[in-house]
Parts: C-alpha cells; structure tokens; sequence
C-alpha cells in the first residue's frame, strides 16, 4: 500500500517532534467518538485514560443545546456522568460530576475531582463557548479517581465499554454552579468504546485527546475529530418535555382567563350558577397543572423535595381554592335555602380574590423557578393588557349606567302630539337609587348593576318622589342586608 501524503507528513513532523504542536500526540492514545446529524457534528467526546487511572477527555457541541453529557456505563441509573454547560457569563465551560440513580436529573457528586486543562496548543479555545458564548461549548478537562464509583467502574480491557452521552434542550441556561438545576435532554443514545485504544497500560502519561481528522489542517481547529475506536451511536432518541410547558399553559389559563372571568361574571352579570360552573372548570386546569407539576418536580433535584418556595406556595394556593370551591358551594346551599346572605359567602367573597393574586404572583415565580425568567416580561404585559380590559369595561358599564339616571317621566306622548319635546327618554327599567330595592338580595348601593323583577318597558303608575342616595332615610334602608354582601346570589 503506498503512503499517503498525509501519512508521509505526519511521520516527519513526529520524528522532528512537531507533531505536539500541530495538535497530533503519538504517545497519548485516544478513542474518539463524533455524532453527526446531516453531516454536522452535534456531539464529540475523545477519551485518553493515563496508567495512573487518570480520565482525559474533550467533549464539545454546540451551545444551542444548552448542555452535554457523557456517561459511563449503559443507561442512566448507575452511570457516572460528566456534564459540560456554560457558564453564568456565558463564555467559559462549566464541568459537573454527578451519578445517575434512574430516568431523573443526576446528582452532583465531589468525589471526582475536575481538573481543566487550557494549555494545549491544539486547544486554543479549551474550556470556553466559542464565538463569544455563541458557538461550541469545549471542555477540556482531566477527571482524577474518575474509573471507579460506587455503583460502577470502567473496564480498561473492554473493546466494547458501554456509555451513553446526551445533549440538552434548546433554552438560554448557563451556571458556574456544579449543581446547578439542568433540564431535560432533548436527545439521548449509546455506543461503545474500544478502551485499549484509549488506555496507557504503562507510563503515567495521559493527554486531552488531539484532533484526529486525518489530513491535517493548518492552524489546528479544536473541533476537527473523527470517530475512532469507538462504536457507531445506537438507541438514539430525540425527546422533548412538554410537561413544564403543560403545567404552564394549565396554570395560565386557570388564573389569567378562567378566574378572572368567573369572577366578571359575578360582579357583573349576578349569574351564580354561570360562576360557579366557571370557576370549577378553573379549578379542574389547576388540579390538572397540579398533577403535572408533581411529575416534573419528581424528576429534578431542586424541586423533589417539594420544599422550594414555588411548590409550597403552589400547595397553599391549591388548599386555597379547594377552601374556596367548599365555602362557595355550601354559602349557595344555604342560601338557596333561607334567601339569607351568609358569613361563609363574605368569606369567600374576600378569600377568592387573595388567592387569585397568589396564583398570578406564584407564575412569575414559577418562571424563575424553571430558568424561564424571560417569561415574565410577556407574562406582565398579557395580565397588565386583561387587567386593562376588565377595569376599561367596568369604567364603561358604571358610565353607561350614570348616564342612564331614571328621570321621572311625563305622561306617555303620543307620536307627533308634543313637537320638539327633546327631553323623551324611553320608558326604561328604573337603576337602583330611584326606588327602594327589593328585600331579597337586591343590590347594594355599590353593585354595579341592579337587578329588579318590575317587568320593562316600565312607566309608574302614580308620581313618587325618587329615593337617591342623598335622599335616603333610615328607613329606607332598614331592610337592606349590609355591604358588601347584598349582592349574593342572583339565579
Ligand atoms: C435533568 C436531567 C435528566 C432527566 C430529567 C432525565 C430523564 C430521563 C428520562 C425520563 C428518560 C427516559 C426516556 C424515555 O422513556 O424515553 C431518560 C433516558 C435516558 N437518559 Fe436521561 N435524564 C437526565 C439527564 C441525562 C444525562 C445527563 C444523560 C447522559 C449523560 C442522560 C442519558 C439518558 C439516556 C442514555 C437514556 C436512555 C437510557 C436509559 O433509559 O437510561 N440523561 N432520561
Ligand atoms: C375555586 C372556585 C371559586 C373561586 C376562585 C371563586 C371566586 C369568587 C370571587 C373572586 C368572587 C367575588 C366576585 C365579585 O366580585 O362579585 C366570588 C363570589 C361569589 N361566588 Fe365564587 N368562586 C368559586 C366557586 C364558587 C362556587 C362553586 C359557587 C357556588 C355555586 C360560588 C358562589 C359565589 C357567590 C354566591 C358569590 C357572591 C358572594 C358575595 O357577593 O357575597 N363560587 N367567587
Ligand atoms: C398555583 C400554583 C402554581 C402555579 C401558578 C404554577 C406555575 C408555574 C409556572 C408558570 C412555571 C414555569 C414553567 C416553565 O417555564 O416551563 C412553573 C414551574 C414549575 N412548577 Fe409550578 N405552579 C404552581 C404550583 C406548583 C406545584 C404545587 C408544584 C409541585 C408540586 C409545581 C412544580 C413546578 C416545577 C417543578 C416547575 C419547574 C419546571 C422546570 O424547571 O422546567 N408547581 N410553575
């Protein structure tokens, strides 16, 4: 077989001892493996293992997908994983040791030591995101007492040492926190690894392993490798995680939309049953968001425990509602009953508002709790913009009502009999203030919008003098069941 010219290049740079330089190590063995989708490199881990047990290692990808993994052994429980992501600032490589017990997030774990390496000369951008923070995540490091672990251990004879890799989900994340919180992959798979290409049985000597495309390429790119030594990927997965967006949309819908219009719908249009159906529906999305959220905050360290200020606030907010969902149901019972209004339904008058402002409050929190804080600009401008919009259409409806001021009327005219009578309104239902409200729930002096059984179109049959709120004597109001819980129950 003749030389390439490459291999003859190759054989005079290592006999002048240039090869270091130009990035290839003959005395450092490697095993390379590169995944590639349409024939671009999303994931590349060398491995070089010293006498000394000592792990050398480079791993790079590119940063849009928020983080990278290796782990050695064959699925997730027992494995010991190494995970590179950016840094707090973006631009340099943080590197996390952590062991995996199932399919949850693994735990960091101090019992290896990471040790960066950033003098390679092969290696100009070792341990930074390249492009400034918009390029490669490259890790470049050693991972000392790294063959062994407690629940396993690499074989250094295997031609076929098993490991598994993954890469994160698309979404800004970055920590100088070995334990920081990491989502979810978005893909997974397996190979194996010849680990007699990659071990130094004799000698101590250990290096990150070089670029090895073959032909070499002038100045040496840190991310020129090819898969060598080790097994194509297998079991290769692409998952996305819609749970933390389902719990979510759930929470959202409940306490932005749903809430929020059981409540107009009360204020404004007396219907209790309408409420009451609405704002169980309301309740179901958050049972349901509950339920989701307790299968994502399984899967990760920071929330299992449910003991982070999102979830306790979240369980008091749902104990909450399920208070207000029982006193809502029992005061209309009563009611139904005795046509009285009830010390439980002013409590629940009160209570329903708080907890609506603690759901709000508790969606911002949940955004920074999930790394998403950039959720909450056009989260505050959606409440803001409904916000708007209630308070717009209570301005009008009071308006509109003001302009509305029952004036006593003159005898009917007939079309035509009064030319240029301009003062004619049409006979109207009467707004409350013109004549004493009716004893069974009627509306109170603050309620928005009277409701009267006097049938409309209505004329009065004789003259009365119109009792307004200035006008009003004590008797007029004896009656009357006291603010603000007049109002109950229109059916
Ligand atoms: C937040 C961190 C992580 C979570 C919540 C997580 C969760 C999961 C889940 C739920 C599965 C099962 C998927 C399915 O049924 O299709 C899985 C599988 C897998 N994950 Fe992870 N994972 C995490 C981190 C990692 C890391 C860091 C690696 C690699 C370094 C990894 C590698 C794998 C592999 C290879 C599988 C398939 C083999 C197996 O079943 O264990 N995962 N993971
Ligand atoms: C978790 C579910 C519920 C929430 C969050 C909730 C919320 C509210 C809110 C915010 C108000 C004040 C509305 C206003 O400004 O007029 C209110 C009033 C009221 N709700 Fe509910 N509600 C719920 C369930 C129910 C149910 C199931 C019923 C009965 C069918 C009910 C009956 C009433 C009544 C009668 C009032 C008027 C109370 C008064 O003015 O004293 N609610 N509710
Ligand atoms: C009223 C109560 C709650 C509201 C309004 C709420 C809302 C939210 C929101 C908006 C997020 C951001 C999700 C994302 O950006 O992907 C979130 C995250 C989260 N919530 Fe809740 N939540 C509530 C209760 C709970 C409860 C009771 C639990 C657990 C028992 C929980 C567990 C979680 C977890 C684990 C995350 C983080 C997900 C991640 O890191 O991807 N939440 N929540």
């Amino acid at each position: 077989m003749r030389p390439s010219g490459a291999s003859i290049l190759a054989c005079l740079l290592w006999i002048t001892g240039i090869e270091a330089y130009f990035g290839i190590d003959y005395h450092a063995k490697a095993s390379y493996f590169n995944f590639q989708v349409n024939g671009n490199s999303l994931y590349v881990f060398g491995l070089n293992v010293a006498a000394n047990g000592d792990i050398y290692f480079h791993m790079s990808g590119p940063v849009i997908h928020t983080w990278l993994g290796i782990g050695f052994g064959s699925e997730m429980k027992d494995a010991l994983m190494i995970i590179a992501y950016p840094s707090a600032n973006g631009l340099n490589t943080t590197i996390s040791t952590r062991l995996g017990s199932g399919h949850t997030e693994p735990v960091y774990t101090p019992d290896f030591e990471i040790i960066n390496i950033y003098n390679d000369t092969y290696a100009p951008n070792a341990d930074t995101v390249t492009d400034r923070g918009t390029g490669t995540i490259i890790s470049h490091a050693m991972c000392r007492n790294c063959t062994t672990w407690p629940t396993g251990s690499l074989d250094l004879h295997s031609t076929e040492q098993p490991m598994i890799f993954a890469l994160g989900p698309s979404q800004h994340f970055g920590s100088d926190s070995v334990e920081a919180s990491i989502p979810r992959h978005s893909l997974y798979g397996q190979f194996t690894v010849d680990m007699t290409k990659a071990t130094n049985y004799t000698g101590w000597y250990g290096r990150v392993p070089a670029p090895n495309i073959p032909d070499f390429i002038y100045p040496p790119n840190d991310t020129s490798f090819a898969s060598f030594g080790t097994s194509p990927s297998f079991n290769v997965v692409t998952m996305s995680n819609p749970m933390p967006t389902a719990h979510a949309l759930l929470m959202c819908a409940a306490f932005v939309l749903i809430f929020p219009m059981g409540a107009v719908v009360m204020q404004f249009l007396r219907k209790t049953l309408w409420h009451g159906a609405i704002q169980i529906v309301g309740f179901v999305a958050v049972l349901a968001g509950f339920g989701v959220g307790i299968n994502v905050a399984r899967q990760y360290n920071k929330s299992k425990n449910f003991s982070s200020g999102h979830q306790v606030l979240g369980l008091i907010i749902l104990a909450g509602l399920l208070i207000q969902l029982g006193l809502g149901l029992l005061h209309h019972a009563i009611f139904v009953r005795t046509k009285q209004p009830t010390i439980i339904g002013r409590i629940h008058f009160f209570l329903g508002p708080s907890i609506m402002l603690l759901g709000l409050i508790n969606i911002g929190v949940g955004f920074n709790f999930a790394g998403n804080s950039r959720m909450n600009i056009p989260y505050a401008i959606v409440v803001v913009a409904i916000a708007l919009i209630i308070a717009g259409s209570t301005g009008c409806l009071v308006y509109c009502r003001s302009r509305r001021k029952y004036k006593p009327e003159p005898p009917h005219p007939q079309f035509g009999q009064q030319p240029g009578y301009s003062d004619y309104e049409m006979p109207r239902q009467p707004t409350f203030g013109e004549q004493p409200p009716e004893a069974y729930e009627p509306p109170t002096p603050y309620s928005p919008i009277g409701h009267f059984t006097i049938d409309s179109p209505y004329t009065p049959l004789s003259a009365y003098t119109p009792v307004t709120p200035k006008t009003w004597k004590k008797e007029d109001i004896t009656n009357w069941p006291h603010w603000p819980h007049a109002k109950d129950d229109y059916q």
